[in-house]
This record gives C-alpha cells, structure tokens and sequence, in this order.
C-alpha cells in the first residue's frame, strides 16, 4: 500500500526497508499521549478558526474513539504501520473521512513525536519517584529499627570504627533523596512544549502554541522551533538521573551482597528474594541484588547511546533520532523493575545484630578508646597507646575480644584499670559518643530520620 506521504515519490517502498524505517513495535505504548496531544491540537485548531469547531468536535471525537477501542482491544495496532503517529492518522481517516485529513494541519510528526516523548516520560518520572519514596519509606523504618545496632563502619573494606546499623542505611536515604531531587528537576525541563514548532521552523498559521500547551499540562512552550523538534535533553537528563540512581543501588546491591555472605552473614534475605542452585543444595543467592547490580550496566549504556546517537546531528530533526526511544524506554522499564524488588528485599531482611556485633568487636575498633580511658587515669597517651596495642594482641593470641577480658588481666598490663574501663569501651558508648551532626550516634541517627520523614510529606 502506498503510504500516507505518498506525493513527491509513489510511497511504494521496499518491505525490508519498510521494516528498517519503522518505529511502530516501540512507539506504540505511546498511543495515548499521541491521542491525548491530538486532542489538544484539534481543540487549538478550532480556538484559532484554523478549522470550524464542528470539525474539531468530529475530530476529539474521533480520537477519543480510537483510545477507547485500543484500551478495550477493540483495534489492534497494526505493525505494518510507520509509527504511531501514522497509525492514530490513519485509523482517523478511515473513520472519518476527509475531516480526519484536516487534524495534521500546523503540525509535523517532527514536533508531535518530542510532544508525544515528553508526555510520556513525564508520567514515568512521576511513577519512578512514588517508587523511590517507597524505598525510602522501608529504609526508614529500618534504620528506625536498627538505630543501636553495632557494626563495623569499613573504609577500604578495612573495620575502621563502630557505626550503628541505622546510620549506614541512612547514607542510602540521602543518596536516594538527591536522586527524587534530580528526577523533579529534570522534569521542570521536560514539561515544557515543543507542539507548534511543526517540521522545524513554525507555521504560517496563526495558532496558539500556549493555548495547547496548557491543555496538556505543561509548564511552557520551547522558545525556538528548531530546539524544540531536536532537543533530546530532557531524555538525556533523565537518563543520568537513572543511571545515578542506578549506581546507587548498584553499591547497596553489592554491599547487600557481601553481607549476605556466610563470611559476613550480617543480615539473611528473606527466602522471597532468593535463589538455590540446580546443583549445589546448599546455596541461597542473593540474585535480585545481584541483577540489580547487573541491569545498572544496561542504564548506563542507554545513556552513552543516547550521547552518541545525538552528537553528531545536525539541526534539525534527522532519522537518526527514531532511536532515542528504545534506550529511554529501557531504562525506564528496568527502573521500574528494579526498585518495587529491591524495597521488599530490603524491608523483609532479617539483620544478624549478634554476627555485625562480633565484627565490630573482632576489628578492636574500641582500642582507641580504651587508651583514652588510660589518658583519662592519668597515663602519657604514648604509654597508653602502646599498652592498649599490647592488649590487642594478647586478645588476637588467645582468640578473646577486649570486651571479655578480665579486670585481673588488665590488671597485668596497668594497676590502674578499674571496671569502669568496660563502660568505656562498650561499643554502644563509643558510637554514643559520636554526636557530632550527620555523625553515627542513635540521636543523629533519629534526627536523619525525621528529615527524610518531613521530605517525603
Ligand atoms: N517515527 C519518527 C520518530 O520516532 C517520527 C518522526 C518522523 N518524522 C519524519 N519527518 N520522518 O522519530
């Protein structure tokens, strides 16, 4: 069949190339921001006299037919259209007759297919960002829950001083908090109109690019034609937003992982979000982690190819920018898939306080203080320090903590321990200590709470 732009050539294209040109199986889960954009412009139309306002309600009601008729699967998208735009015309004209022919008036499936993208987008940051609160939600409670609870703090994957188990979760609340920040902010510029632009350099027709914009809810129209039909950084923005809040997980994946280890067993993933093995009967793998880790590398690589797609175009609207859907829907859909798994993971883990604990203990993360407890008795720090050293390596000798060392044995090393010292080398009241803002301490820790709690009214 002949194609709808038949004109200037006979539309009777080659069918491999048909396929090759054509955008239809990815862009039709846009046919209702396709739709709902061409409602708009049929009203715009008719508010301007561009078309009587008979037309336009022949039009919306048209349109508002074929929505309907594809939501209930009563009309099949047909693959062997170009794209959507073309499908929503088409079905239109066969409905309507001439009138249908009168709705691409003013426009171009250059400016109508960034309109029908931003539309679409928008709504998946809306629905990416309730997701993201909902994480939020379930580490909050947990950090809520855990706001004593001794672990190591690492650097270098080295123990290097006790934290509670609250506060590390919180360090993820804030990243995830920055990462709603990014979305709403690359939403402001994705909610701005490009209709109107038409092919690339506006119309001769006196329309009313505000009046449209409004109708679909945006916050403004694109100030330059040419921008509007070849600007892609809104999905750009939202890519590295993605691929941000990607690598965030990424790391909680990893460390999640770690911990699920029998050589940390820090906590146990709930058996929902586990696997065996087919072979060895003994395993239980931490896969949804894992795959999260595993799905960031292909978020990161829809932005790169999104980068690469773009920089080399020309203005204005090229072929070549078909190809910014797949990669966007992509990291869309794999977000979306990520994060409702990685909250029921975290919120039906079970923490191993008493094995975190041991850790802690195990690194000698209190030995700092335990010399200070001697400065405190009145001993030179360097006497203090060199006794606590030797302490710790009686301790790792003999397999004992300094925590369950007897007040004879300390006696041995200095007549001034007295049993006081084990107050101040409990972990609790080392991490107690730590009051400092945004430090480990369960108060800080509350206080982090009650910030991620009001942002997220
Ligand atoms: N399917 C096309 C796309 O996704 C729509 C725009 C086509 N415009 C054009 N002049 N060929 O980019």
């Amino acid at each position: 069949m002949a194609k709808m732009w038949a004109g200037r050539t006979d539309g009777l294209t080659d069918s491999l190339a048909d396929d090759f040109n054509s955008s239809i199986g990815f862009d039709q889960r846009m046919y209702k921001q396709d739709i709902t954009g061409s409602m708009a412009h049929a009203a715009m139309l008719a508010a301007c006299n561009i078309i009587t306002t008979d037309e336009a309600d022949t039009l919306i009601g048209g349109l508002e037919e074929i929505l309907s008729d594809i939501e209930s699967g009563k009309l099949e998208i047909d693959m062997t259209c170009e794209d959507i735009h073309m499908f929503v015309e088409q079905v239109l004209t066969e409905r309507l007759g001439d009138v249908g022919k009168k709705l691409h008036t003013a426009r171009s499936r250059n400016d109508q297919v960034a309109l029908d993208v931003r539309m679409y987008l928008r709504e998946e940051v809306d629905t990416i960002s309730s997701y993201i609160r909902e994480l939020l939600s379930a580490l909050v409670e947990k950090a809520d829950e855990h706001k004593t609870t001794i672990l190591p703090g690492y650097t270098h994957l080295q123990r290097a001083q006790p934290i509670v188990f609250g506060h590390h979760l919180m360090a993820y609340a804030m990243m995830l908090l920055r990462d709603l920040d990014r979305l709403s902010d690359c939403r402001k510029r994705m909610n701005i109109s490009p209709i109107g632009c038409c092919a690339l350099a506006g119309t001769t027709y006196a329309t009313d690019r505000r009046f449209e914009a409004e109708k679909l809810g945006f916050d403004g129209i694109c100030l330059n034609s040419l921008d509007g039909v070849s600007d892609r950084d809104f999905a750009l923005e939202l890519l590295s937003a993605l691929s941000i809040l990607m690598m965030h997980l990424s790391r909680f994946s990893e460390e999640i992982i770690l911990w699920s280890s029998w050589e940390f067993k820090f906590i146990e993933l709930s058996n929902a979000y586990t696997t065996g093995s087919s072979i060895m009967p003994q395993k239980k793998n931490s896969d949804m982690a894992e795959l999260v880790r595993g799905k960031t590398g292909r978020v990161y690589g829809d932005l790169l190819s999104l980068l690469t797609t773009l920089k080399g175009l020309p203005l204005a609207y090229n072929k070549d920018m078909q190809e910014d859907k797949e990669g966007v829907f992509d990291a869309c859909d794999t977000v979306k898939m990520c994060l409702p798994v990685f909250t029921g993971m975290i919120s039906t883990m079970t923490v191993c306080a008493d094995n975190m604990k041991a850790a802690a203990q195990k690194g000698f993360i209190n030995a700092t203080d335990l010399a200070d407890y001697l400065v405190k008795k009145g001993l030179p720090f360097r006497t203090a320090y060199k006794i606590s050293g030797q302490l710790v390596a009686k301790c790792i000798a003999e397999g004992k903590v300094l925590e369950t060392l007897t007040l004879d044995e300390y006696k041995e090393f200095s007549p001034v321990f007295e049993d006081d010292l084990y107050g101040e080398i409990d972990l609790l009241t080392c991490v107690e200590k730590r009051i400092s803002e945004g430090g480990t301490s369960p108060q800080s820790v509350e206080a982090q709470i009650r910030y991620v709690k009001e942002k997220l009214q």
